[in-house]
């Protein structure tokens, strides 16, 4: 394949915008507060690259390090313990308002979990993130992984406690198996993605990473003026922008997706604005594990199509790029350990700033000295061996 930078613009019709309710302030408070009763939970730091942008030419950069979230070196479980937790809330016919960690410890609450399995499928992170929201509620977790995925991965979800194993299958078919074991065995089917007949679960998962959002929008201070997200289904992107357009309406910061050319399934579907989506079937090998998606979640994209600004679909070298920044960072910046999925963001906005035959991109992105840019590092090194290989060996090198 001809890998290279490709980009797609949205012009919103301000009338017709796909309705961003379940994003907004009241929603986000009560995401946010039962995070704040877990046990572990800490916000995770916001860390300035002053020396960064100004290389860069640019006015800020700030990359929240989600290596820090519960220890899980991602930030998936946010979304995994808040929809497990609305789930068994649901499932007890208990009133969301009495939702906390403590409330769902509680003996006769855990007695009548006893026995309850969560079903998923995964890259790695979100898998991760079941197993440990299981464990948090006393559950089974079974998770399945795509053919030729990260043994380091696996190893990290049965070690806490779940039964986890590689399929024959890609990642969207896997997708469709644990759905389909789910109905079988009467598993809970915590995924988060959303197909036709299953989206309450993934919106409750998008739910959860709105304390991400807010986290970064109270550590930032003032407003971004740009935002970039790497997007696998789009779920994680489709929150954080429907957090910023729910918050800020027509001011909201500038959205720009990213995602691999190997997988950019809401690349494509934006680039044909046929109303149809547009998979990428098959083997997908790409380094950004997390972003290995063909298929979009539909109801991330319906946020994406109408409240994301830009649409960039980027080679495997970018995310090399950007781990290597982070790691290496500029005397007096802090350091950032950036997985592939996580650093692929800050490969771009480097890219975009050095590299001349990029000007028209970053003209209609509008970056500059001016801007103020926020990026999150959505993972640490979950696959250290891959990580070595890049930062270490020089795997892909920019060109
Ligand atoms: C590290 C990392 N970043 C980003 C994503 C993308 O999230 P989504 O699939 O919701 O677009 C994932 C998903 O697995 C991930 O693991």
């Amino acid at each position: 394949m001809n890998e290279s930078i490709k980009a797609v613009h949205r012009q919103h019709n301000v009338d017709v915008l796909s309705d961003i309710s379940a994003y907004d302030a009241s929603v986000t408070s009560r995401a946010r507060a039962f995070h704040q009763s877990v046990p572990a939970y800490a916000p995770t730091p916001l860390c300035e690259l002053r020396h960064l942008a100004e290389g860069l030419g640019l006015g800020r950069i700030a990359v929240k390090d989600e290596s820090k979230r519960f220890g899980l070196n991602s930030f998936k479980g946010l979304g995994t313990s808040y929809a497990a937790a609305r789930y068994l809330m649901q499932y007890l016919g208990l009133p969301e308002e009495e939702m906390t960690y403590e409330r769902l410890q509680q003996p006769e609450v855990r007695a009548r979990l006893r026995g309850l399995t969560l079903v998923t499928a995964t890259d790695g992170n979100h898998g991760r993130g079941v197993a440990w929201a299981a464990k948090l509620f006393g559950l089974f977790a079974q998770v399945f992984m795509p053919r030729g995925g990260s043994p380091e991965r696996l190893a990290n979800i049965r070690g806490l406690g779940a039964e986890a194993s590689f399929t024959t299958y890609n990642y969207d078919d896997t997708v469709r198996h644990a759905a389909t074991l789910a109905r079988e065995k009467g598993w809970i089917l915590l995924q988060d993605t959303a197909f036709e007949g299953y989206t309450e679960v993934p919106r409750w998962i998008m739910q959860g990473y709105t304390t991400l959002a807010d986290e970064a929008a109270e550590e930032y201070g003032e407003r971004p003026t740009h935002i970039f997200l790497q997007a696998g289904v789009g779920s994680l992107a489709a929150a954080i922008a429907g957090y910023f357009a729910a918050h800020d309406g027509a001011q909201r910061p500038v959205i720009t997706i990213v995602e691999p050319n190997r997988a950019d399934c809401l690349y494509r579907t934006a680039a044909a604005d046929d109303g149809t989506q547009h998979i990428v079937t098959g083997e997908i090998n790409s380094i950004m594990a997390g972003l290995s998606c063909g298929e979009p979640s539909t109801i991330a994209w319906e946020i994406l199509r109408d409240h994301a600004d830009h649409f960039v679909s980027v080679p495997e070298w970018v995310a090399a790029k950007g781990m290597r920044i982070l790691g290496n960072p500029l005397d007096g910046d802090p350091r950032i350990i950036s997985g592939e999925s996580g650093a692929v963001t800050t490969g771009l906005v480097a890219e975009l700033m050095q590299n001349r035959s990029l000007d028209y991109l970053r003209e209609r992105i509008g970056l500059g000295k001016d801007s103020r840019i926020l990026c999150i590092s959505t993972e640490g090194d979950t696959d250290r061996t891959n990580y070595r290989r890049v930062v270490w060996d020089g795997l892909y090198p920019s060109y």
